[in-house]
Parts: C-alpha cells; sequence; structure tokens
C-alpha cells in the first residue's frame, strides 16, 4: 500500500493574510484541498493524512469536508510536521509514502505515476527541474557564476520507501534544518533518484504565487451553466418556506417536501450545470425520507455534487414570481441565507421577484413559481 502525508501545519508568514496560506480559496476551495483530493482519487493512494497546526482543527475540518482523510497535529519546523504524519502511519505501515507540501496545489497523476514507478528500484525519489536561468553568486552585487548544469530544483510529492524514511526522520540530528525530505533520507545513507517534475506544481510561497495560480486555473475550467424551474401550490394551512425562510403569510406552499419553490429552482439550476439530471432523480417524491424535508439538504447536496467534480459555484441568479409576499423586504436574508448553504460569497447570488400583473395562475394567488440560473466552473477533463 502506498499512503500519503500532505504537510499543512505552516503559518505561511511570506503570503501573509488572514488565514494560514494553505487555508486561503483558490479557485473557491482551499489551497490545502486541491493537492488532496488529487491524492485521494488517484488509485495507486490508499490512505491520505493531513498534517495540520495545534488549534487549526475547525479551519481544517472545513477545507476538506467530505474528503476521507486521517489527521495528524504538526509542530514547529517542516521537518517536526512530516515526523508526526510518519509516526501517525506507523501503526499500519504502508510500503510505500509520498511526502508532499499542502502548499503546491496543481499535483498531476503523471507526477504520482512517475514517483510511485521509481520506488520499484529505489529507495528514494523526487520530482526535479531542469535550472533554466543563470545562478550566480550575490551579496546585492553579482559575484561568479555557478554552473547551473550541475544542480537542479527539487519538489514535491517526494516518495520514499516507508521504513527508510521513518528511520532516517527518527535518526535526524542534523544541525541546520532540512527543508525537504530528500535532505533528511540522505542523511541516513538513503540515496534518491529524481523523476521528471513540473511546473505546474511550484510551491505558492509569496502573495504574487496566488494570482499566477488562480491565472492558471482558470485556463484549466470551463464554464457551465444551467437552468431550474418549480412550480407549487399555495394553500391554507401551510407554512410558507421560501429560499430556506420561514415567510409569515396566511398561505403556505403546498409538496411533498417543505416545498420551497426557490430553493427547488436552485437545486435544478445546479443539477443542470453538471448535468446530473434533476432534483427528482436525487430525491424522489415517491421516498419518505423526503416527506416534509427542508429544502437546504437538496440544495446542499447539490453544491456538493459540485464541489465532488472539482467544480466551482460562479454564480446563482434566481427569480421568484408571485402576487404576495412581496419579496422584497426578504431579499437580504434570502440572498444570506442561500450563500450560506452554498457556501459562497454573498454577491454571488442575486434574488429578484416579479408578479405576473394578476394574470395568469400566479397572478391569481394559486402558487408561486421559480425560476434559477446557475454558472459552474468545471475542471477542463470533465469536457
Ligand atoms: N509546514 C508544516 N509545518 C511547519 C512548517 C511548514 O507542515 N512547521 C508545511 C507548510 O504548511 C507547507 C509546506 O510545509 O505546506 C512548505 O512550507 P512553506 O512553503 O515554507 O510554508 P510555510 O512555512 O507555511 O510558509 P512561510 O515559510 O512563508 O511561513
Ligand atoms: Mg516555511
Amino acid at each position: 500500500m502506498t499512503a500519503a502525508i500532505v504537510v499543512a501545519a505552516g503559518s505561511g508568514n511570506r503570503v501573509g493574510g488572514d488565514v494560514p496560506k494553505q487555508y486561503r480559496l483558490l479557485g473557491g476551495k482551499a489551497l490545502l484541498r486541491h493537492s488532496v483530493e488529487r491524492l485521494i482519487s488517484h488509485p495507486g493512494i490508499g490512505r491520505v493524512i493531513v498534517v495540520i497546526a495545534e488549534g487549526q482543527e475547525a479551519l481544517a475540518q472545513k477545507a476538506l469536508n467530505g474528503l476521507n482523510v486521517s489527521l495528524a497535529t504538526g509542530g514547529d519546523t517542516r521537518r517536526v510536521s512530516v515526523l508526526s504524519g510518519i509516526e501517525a502511519l506507523a501503526g499500519n505501515q504502508p510500503d510505500y509514502v509520498l511526502i508532499h507540501d499542502a502548499a503546491r496545489p496543481f499535483l498531476s497523476e503523471h507526477v504520482i505515476d512517475r514517483l510511485i514507478s521509481a520506488l520499484g528500484d529505489a529507495q528514494a525519489a523526487c520530482p526535479t527541474l531542469p535550472v533554466t536561468d543563470t545562478l550566480a553568486k550575490s551579496d546585492g552585487h553579482i559575484g561568479d557564476t555557478v554552473d547551473r548544469d550541475t544542480l537542479t530544483r527539487i519538489q514535491t510529492p517526494q516518495a520514499f520507501h516507508y521504513a527508510a524514511i521513518r528511520n532516517a526522520h527518527r535518526a535526524w540530528a542534523g544541525k541546520e534544518e532540512p527543508t525537504d525530505d530528500i535532505q533528511v533520507a540522505r542523511a541516513n545513507g538513503v540515496a534518491a533518484v529524481a523523476v521528471e517534475g513540473d511546473p505546474m506544481l511550484n510551491k505558492l510561497t509569496y502573495e504574487a504565487d496566488f494570482a499566477i495560480a488562480e491565472a492558471q486555473l482558470t485556463r484549466t475550467m470551463v464554464t457551465r451553466t444551467g437552468m431550474g424551474f418549480d412550480v407549487h401550490r399555495l394553500v391554507t394551512g401551510e407554512e410558507l418556506w421560501l429560499s430556506g425562510l420561514l415567510i409569515p403569510h396566511d398561505k403556505g406552499l403546498l409538496g411533498h417536501s417543505d416545498a420551497d419553490v426557490a430553493l427547488h429552482a436552485i437545486t435544478d439550476a445546479l443539477l443542470g450545470a453538471i448535468a446530473a439530471g434533476d432534483i427528482g432523480d436525487h430525491f424522489p417524491p415517491s421516498d419518505p425520507r423526503w416527506r416534509g424535508a427542508s429544502s437546504d439538504q437538496f440544495l446542499a447536496h447539490a453544491a456538493f455534487m459540485v464541489s465532488d467534480r472539482g467544480g466551482r459555484i460562479d454564480h446563482v441568479d434566481l427569480t421568484i414570481i408571485c402576487e404576495a409576499p412581496k419579496i422584497g423586504p426578504h431579499r437580504e436574508k434570502m440572498r444570506e441565507r442561500i450563500a450560506a448553504i452554498l457556501d459562497v460569497a454573498l454577491d454571488a447570488v442575486s434574488v429578484k421577484a416579479t408578479t405576473t400583473e394578476k394574470l395568469g395562475f400566479t397572478g391569481r394567488g394559486e402558487g408561486i413559481s421559480a425560476q434559477a440560473i446557475a454558472s459552474v466552473s468545471l475542471p477542463l477533463e470533465t469536457k
């Protein structure tokens, strides 16, 4: 079995900001989640440990929601954090382990393949890239040029026979803190081989790296649009649930669930954007589980399906069509509620309302209808 350790216990000082960089959003998704998803979805990897800083459990829980990972607690240096991940695997030892920086989001399947296959012959392997710039000594004034052909750039993940890297980390007695695990392995006599690295694996170290990463991500995403439409009958003796809120009114909507026509329209719009059928397929009215169900769970499920495909909700636009109640006084609360269910920013949610000038069933107050459009970005490969 091959396991992976993702170290995410740093403080991200060079990037700065309100949250450590591994929890900052990149394409609407925590930086950490990008590489963790790539590792989990690789068929050669059986188990993923994420090493987080003490006190950041809630941040990690949110960033990794729904993913099958185990957490370990990191320490003051990267080395100590890696060791904690290695020890977390000691009870159920894998054959191989890949050790990766959370700060390198764009991990490709090919790099993982190359690393695992290199471990057939070697105890340790890492992705490398040639140095393409001229290298020189410098103290502000440029000194002698260094022969770049004798040098290489080292990335992560770094791959090891588990026992070899565990023993090396346990035995580490170096004076300088190591910046990677190949150094630790070599210090204990473990030889490492190079496999071809990937420029996309660059580490996000400074603020400017996030702008570059966002641009790279946009090039790998495709925009999809979905629409949703729903109608429910207005009757006396029912509660009126609209956009996830209980609205005071003399009538309410009739349906199998709570009949929240607005959330149903948005749910169908999201399912439409990922071509995943409609709300009836996922929550059949014939299923007693959904009798009286609160519709926010339908919407949250559709949002989960988008993120499960590596997608991101860019925007939803809802129109509620009724004569009464007046939607205006509730509009901001509705936007907030929908944004909370979808876990998106408030400005990604629009709520509008219109009457039909007393025409038709909505005009006569017999029912309420709702229309929604959702824009979603999906990874290019699912196109
Ligand atoms: N890391 C860790 N534990 C530490 C220090 C670093 O798990 N005590 C992790 C980081 O979270 C990151 C990776 O090691 O994923 C590479 O480190 P680096 O890019 O230096 O991240 P930070 O240490 O967080 O950033 P900075 O050095 O700018 O503070
Ligand atoms: Mg650091």
